[in-house]
């Protein structure tokens, strides 16, 4: 049995059940709280950035279903902001509350092999690939692809976590071991190297009604493998921001899903996009719509969600976004004395190396369309 089959207005004042309750989720509560919701964080620790600011949270693992039972009688609608739960639970949960994305979304992104199979089904390009099945498989990937490639276990990485470039030298058990791949992780997948001129993202969202929107596409520049900046507008041409967002209204419309959508893609110095991975939630290239536009990704995921009018995404400015990752977050002072900074700190009781602890934004005149 689903519950989402009902096209009724989820109206301020209801509550938004939300699965994990990291910085998206956090950021998905204040939006939420703007418009008169309420937010209930299932998640693994009452210390996380999203429970510390909900009006509600459920600690418990994604896996009890007497948790999930109570979540679920207490809220108005579910969604999400961690790809991770586990899609048993999304199930459990649809048949008791109406969970906006659904599981045949969260299905595809979970796993690298079914994502780009299904990216290749709606005749959108990605890097050419081999599922691998083990260190044998990955012998014989690596002849069809060719070197330098990568491999990349099937689920669960992130942050460039669970990957490893192959060179020509590069001892395939070795490599299998090292990126962490186990039947836990669904296998791997090698991906053909690509060239990129740069990397950009889209976000879009998807209605009940079938509504699509998206913000402009953004480049994102990384360090160590972790987004470092995102730059708003991303440099392209037209012909080249049109494909990207044609490309993310087709796969957000082929996914049927209600909700944010975010495609990350590769552009070759050719003008060639090709899909790298998507995200069904809201994206950290997307926190500049924050600052520089009406309606934040966040917003967006709301009005999504509650079956809201997604309304408009233009943006009021051009903007620069940087991750403050591990102890770049202490530079805060630095922020707060900068006029045009737009500090955002999520909380985190914890620093460690390579780990998101908030972002800063800088807005400039807009430029361009
Ligand atoms: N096939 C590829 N060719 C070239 N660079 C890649 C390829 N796949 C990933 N990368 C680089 O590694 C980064 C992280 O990979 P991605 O697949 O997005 O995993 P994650 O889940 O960690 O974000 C990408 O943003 C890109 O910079
Ligand atoms: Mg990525």
């Amino acid at each position: 049995m689903s519950h989402d089959d009902t096209p009724a207005v989820v109206a301020p004042g209801a509550t938004i059940g939300v699965l994990g309750g990291g910085q998206l989720g956090r950021m998905t509560v204040i939006a939420a709280a703007r418009l008169g919701y309420r937010c209930h964080i299932f998640c693994q620790s009452p210390d996380e950035p999203a429970a510390q600011i909900a009006a509600q949270v459920t600690v418990a693992p994604f896996t009890d279903t007497e948790a999930l039972d109570r979540f679920a009688a207490g809220i108005d609608v579910a969604t999400l902001e961690f790809e991770n739960i586990p899609l048993e639970s999304v199930e459990y949960l649809t048949a008791r509350t109406a969970v906006r994305p659904g599981a045949p979304a969260l299905a595809v992104a979970q796993d690298r092999i079914k994502e780009k199979d299904f990216i290749n089904r709606a005749g959108i390009a990605t890097a050419p690939y081999r599922a691998v099945a083990n260190p044998r498989e990955l012998i014989s990937a690596v002849a069809d692809l060719g070197t330098p490639s990568i491999l990349k276990t099937a689920r669960l990485g992130y942050d460039g976590k669970g990957q490893i470039r192959i060179e020509t030298d590069t001892d395939p058990e070795a490599a299998w071991a090292q990126c962490g791949a186990s039947d836990a992780t669904g296998g791997a997948v090698l991906e053909g190297f690509v060239d990129f001129e740069r990397e950009i993202s889209v976000i879009a969202a998807r209605g009940r009604d079938g509504a699509i929107t998206s913000y402009v596409p953004v480049e994102n520049r990384h360090a160590n493998h972790i987004l470092d900046e995102t730059i708003v507008p991303a440099p392209v041409s037209d012909t080249v921001a049109a494909a990207a967002t044609d490309i993310a209204h087709t796969l957000i419309a082929e996914l049927q899903m209600i909700g944010v959508l975010a495609v990350e893609m590769f552009v070759s110095p050719d003008g060639t996009v090709l899909v790298n991975e998507v995200a069904p939630r809201p994206h950290n290239s997307g926190h500049w719509t924050i600052d520089a536009c009406a309606v934040s990704q966040f917003e967006l995921l709301v009005r999504a969600v509650c079956n809201l009018p997604l309304a408009s995404t233009e943006r009021d400015a051009d903007a620069t976004m940087k991750n403050l990752i591990g102890d770049a977050a202490d530079n805060w002072p630095a922020y707060l004395a900068d006029p045009a900074a737009r500090l955002h700190l999520y909380g985190k009781t914890e620093t460690r190396a390579g780990r998101k602890m908030g972002h800063v934004t800088w807005l400039t005149p807009r430029m361009r369309s």
